[in-house]
C-alpha cells in the first residue's frame, strides 16, 4: 500500500537547489549544484548551441536565411551544417545516434587513435548524460562480473554510491582526500588500490575531481596506471568536465589517453552537461574499451540489451547538437572558444577567492573543497544564505567576482563557528 511509503530525504546536491529557490533573502547565493552561471549569476546557453537550434528550427525560416547569409559571408561551409538536422522525431536506435557516438569517442580518445579507428575496439553507446552512462556500466558489471567490487574515492560525487547501490554492485572506498594537507593522499590511494582484490573496478575522475577539485599530477597518473595494471584491475573513468576544467579538450582527456595507450580494457562515462551546457538534454555516453573488435561488438550488444528495458532508446536533441558542433570545423572552434571562456571565468573567481586561502588555488575545475564541516556549512546557509553541499564543497561556477568578498566573509565567520 502507498500509505506505508516513508518520505525520502532530499538529494544532497539537487535538494540544495530546491532550498535555494525557497529562500527570499536577496543576498542568497547558490553554490550547491555544479552548473555554470554568468558573472550576473544567470544560466548560460552557449552561443554555438543557440545558433544550431535556430538553424534546426523550422519556425525560424527567416532567421535561418539570415544566419546562412552571415555564414556564407564568413566563408562558412553551410552545407556541412545540420548533417543530423532535426527533421523528424523518429526513435533513435537503442545505442543512440551514430554520428554522436563516433564524435564522442573521437573527442575522448583523439581522432585516429587505434582503439577507435573505425570504432573497432571500443563499444560506445549514447547514455542519459553522465549518470545514465555510469548506470549502464554498473548494470554490465552486475551482470558479467558477479561479486566484483568497485572502488570509489573517499570522498566522491554523492551520486556514485547511489548508482552502484541501485545496480546492486558492491563498492568500497580508497583514500583520496587528506584533510591535513587539504590535498591528495597519494600514498593512501596507491596502497588501497594495491590491496583491493584482483580484478576490481577502480572509479577514477578523468579530471577536476568532484567534490575536492584535487587531481593527481601527470607523474602520479602514471603510477596509478602501473598499480592498476599490476593488479589486473579495470579502470572506470567518469569524465564529466572534458575541456571545461583546463579549457582544453585534449589536456582534460590526458588521463584517459594514458590508459588507452597501454592497451588496457576500461570504461569511460562522458557527459556534455557542463562543457556544452546541455544539462537538461541528458546527453552523454558510455565507452567500453575492449581488447578486440569482436569483444567490442558483443559488449555493445549487451549494453543495448540493458538499455532497452530501462528507457528503450535515448533522446535525440542533445545528440544532434554534439554531432553537429563537433562535425563542423567552424562550430567546433566556436565551442572551444566558449569553453575556454567558461573555464577562464571560473579560474578568475578561483584566483580572487584563493587570495585568502592558497589551497583553493591548487584545486581545479568548477568545485572547491573548503574544509567546512557540516555545522559550518549549515552556518553558511542559515546565517549567510550561501547554499552549498554539506560536505564543504562550493561550486565556483555559481560565484561572481562581485560576490567573492561576501563569500570570503561568510567562510571566515563559519570557520570560527
Ligand atoms: C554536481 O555534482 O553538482 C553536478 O554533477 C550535478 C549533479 O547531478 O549532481
Amino acid at each position: 500500500r502507498f500509505e506505508s511509503i516513508t518520505m525520502a530525504p532530499p538529494d544532497p546536491i539537487l535538494g540544495v537547489s530546491e532550498a535555494f529557490k525557497a529562500d527570499t533573502n536577496e543576498l542568497k547565493l547558490n553554490l550547491g549544484v555544479g552548473a555554470y552561471r554568468t558573472e550576473e549569476l544567470q544560466p548560460y546557453v552557449l552561443n554555438v548551441v543557440k545558433r544550431l537550434e535556430a538553424l534546426a528550427s523550422f519556425s525560424s525560416l527567416l532567421l535561418i536565411s539570415f544566419i546562412h547569409f552571415l555564414n556564407r559571408m564568413a566563408s562558412f561551409q553551410a552545407e556541412n551544417l545540420m548533417l543530423e538536422r532535426g527533421d523528424n522525431k523518429e526513435y533513435l536506435p537503442i545505442e543512440g545516434l551514430a554520428a554522436f557516438n563516433k564524435a564522442t569517442a573521437e573527442l575522448l580518445f583523439g581522432a585516429g587513435h587505434p582503439v577507435i579507428k573505425e570504432q573497432k575496439y571500443v563499444a560506445t553507446i549514447q547514455g542519459l548524460s553522465g549518470t545514465g552512462s555510469l548506470r549502464l556500466a554498473a548494470a554490465l558489471i552486475e551482470r558479467y562480473f558477479a561479486g566484483a567490487k568497485v572502488l570509489i574515492s573517499a570522498p566522491t560525487w554523492g551520486n556514485h554510491k547511489n548508482i552502484f547501490n541501485d545496480a546492486k554492485v558492491p563498492w568500497s572506498e580508497y583514500r583520496y582526500y587528506d584533510p591535513k594537507t587539504i590535498g591528495l593522499d597519494f600514498e593512501g590511494m596507491i596502497a588501497d588500490i594495491k590491496e583491493a582484490p584482483e580484478g576490481s573496478f577502480i572509479l577514477l575522475h578523468g579530471c577536476a575531481h568532484n567534490p575536492t577539485g584535487i587531481d593527481p599530477t601527470p607523474e602520479q597518473w602514471v603510477k596509478i596506471a602501473d598499480v592498476i595494471q599490476e593488479k589486473n584491475h579495470i579502470p572506470f573513468f567518469d569524465v564529466a568536465y572534458q575541456g571545461f576544467a583546463s579549457g582544453s579538450l585534449d589536456e582534460d582527456a590526458s588521463s584517459v589517453r594514458l590508459f588507452a595507450e597501454r592497451g588496457m580494457e576500461f570504461f569511460v562515462a562522458q557527459s556534455y552537461s557542463k562543457n556544452l551546457g546541455l544539462y537538461a538534454e541528458r546527453i552523454g555516453a558510455i565507452n567500453v574499451v575492449c581488447s578486440s573488435a569482436d569483444a567490442a561488438t558483443r559488449v555493445k550488444s549487451q549494453l543495448k540489451r540493458i538499455a532497452r528495458p530501462m528507457y528503450s532508446n535515448p533522446p535525440v536533441h542533445g545528440a544532434r547538437i554534439v554531432a553537429n558542433v563537433v562535425g563542423d570545423a567552424t562550430m567546433f572552434g566556436e565551442w572551444k572558444a566558449e569553453m575556454e571562456m567558461m573555464a577562464g571565468r571560473i579560474k578568475t573567481v578561483r584566483q580572487k577567492l584563493g587570495k585568502d586561502w592558497s589551497f583553493i588555488l591548487k584545486q581545479i575545475g568548477m568545485f572547491s573543497f573548503t574544509g567546512l564541516n557540516k555545522a559550518q556549512s549549515d552556518n553558511m546557509t542559515n546565517k549567510w544564505h550561501v547554499y552549498m553541499t554539506k560536505d564543504g564543497r562550493i561550486s565556483l561556477a555559481g560565484l561572481s567576482m562581485a560576490k567573492c568578498e561576501y563569500l570570503a566573509d561568510a567562510i571566515i565567520d563559519s570557520y570560527h563557528n
